[in-house]
């Protein structure tokens, strides 16, 4: 088997995940890693015993990198992804997969065109209970599904927006609690609940005013189209990340996903489907346990030139759809129609 060479953009607090995905992941070397901060670079990569290039277009031209993982602000996203398709890489890019549907469009366009494929990180589907939820759904274990409701309350203060200047800035973030914390949220719920078709959201920076221009609060009513309703509330303002709360109420029963355990509820009884299991050391709880695992499989994808298994640029937009339409029925006060 070939040795794929990698190399992450990005070496701050997420990165960390990708290192030890690709070391975990067989047939997978971590050959370079980019920052523009020189002296955090020239460490690390020191300790991981890789290249180190400060300027990522350098990069782009070591013909011996295949794969490149983009770890950068999101306002970086686009210009990056569409350089390394350009340079005929393979493209790893954590989400959002860019700050708008513009860029998607971008996107879209250049992906067209290049022989490389591009995999955006939405490790949450992977967690044992979404993967459970899915099938379960599948299956039709609860019957026709009448609403799917999520509760997300993270904690992200002053020091966490100081220590990255590029958070709390449209320009550079693009939003934030929406985009940045919240997007897996709404990716699950449309990757389960099987597309919104309009939504009507609040919008609103509560605690945070002084600190960011964004949001840290957010809520919103939406409709699937398989006729489940759905209500989504979410906010950084709470004192700790606590973990996602999900219910999908079915005409048979219903689904409840507490503390990282997924429960079917049945006429009273309790019983428990899956939990996710401890997350590895380098990833903080809140974000899943999936990077491994998405990571692996965007490598057998690209080894079998197929899509297999990865969250492609058309999947990983319909979360980016659906905060866009927040911010706009927010501003609008109006429902917000989706595309089908
Ligand atoms: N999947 C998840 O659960 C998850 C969790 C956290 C963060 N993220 C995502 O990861 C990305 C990075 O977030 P973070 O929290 O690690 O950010 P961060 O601010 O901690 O790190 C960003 C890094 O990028 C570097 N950088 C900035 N400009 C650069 C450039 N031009 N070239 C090379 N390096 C550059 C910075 O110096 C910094 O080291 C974001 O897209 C974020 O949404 C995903």
């Amino acid at each position: 088997m070939k040795t794929l060479n990698a190399a992450i953009i990005g070496c701050g607090a997420i990165h960390t995940c990708h290192v030890e995905a690709l070391r975990q992941t067989p047939g997978v070397a971590l050959r370079a890693v980019v920052d523009v901060d020189k002296d955090k670079g020239l460490a690390l990569s020191a300790g991981y015993g890789c290249h180190f290039y400060q300027d990522y277009r350098e990069m782009l031209c070591d013909v011996a990198i295949d794969a490149v993982h983009i770890c950068t602000p999101h306002y970086l996203h686009k210009p990056m992804i569409l350089a390394a398709l350009a340079a005929g890489k393979q493209v790893f890019c954590e989400k959002p997969v860019a700050m708008n549907m513009a860029e998607v469009t971008e996107i879209r366009e250049a992906e067209i065109q290049a022989s490389g494929q591009l995999g955006v990180c939405y490790q949450n589907r992977l967690n044992p209970t979404s993967l459970a939820l899915r099938q379960l759904l599948e299956e039709n274990t609860i019957g026709r599904v009448l609403s799917i409701n999520a509760f997300l309350t993270w904690s992200r203060t002053e020091p966490y927006y100081a220590h990255s200047a590029w958070r709390g800035h449209y320009a550079t973030e693009g939003g934030s609690l929406l985009i940045n914390q919240a997007i897996h949220t709404l990716d699950l719920m449309q990757w389960l609940g099987g597309g919104v078709t309009r939504l009507k959201a609040v919008v609103d920076c509560a605690r945070l005013a002084d600190t960011i221009e964004t949001e840290d609060t957010a809520m919103a009513t939406l409709d699937f189209s398989g006729g489940a309703r759905g209500l989504f509330f979410a906010s950084n303002n709470h004192t700790q990340d606590a973990p996602l709360q999900l219910d999908i109420h079915g005409e048979n029963g219903e689904l409840q996903l507490r503390n990282n355990t997924l429960w079917h509820v049945d006429d009273g009884k309790r019983v428990e489907i899956a939990s996710d299991e401890a997350p590895y050391g380098h990833s903080k709880r809140y974000w899943g346990n999936g990077h491994i695992n998405a990571i692996r499989q965007f490598y057998d994808a690209v080894r079998s030139d197929s899509h297999s298994g990865v969250t492609g640029l058309n999947d990983a937009a319909k979360s980016l759809h659906l905060v866009e339409a927040i911010y706009r029925s927010s501003q609008l006060r109006q429902w917000v129609t989706l595309p089908e």
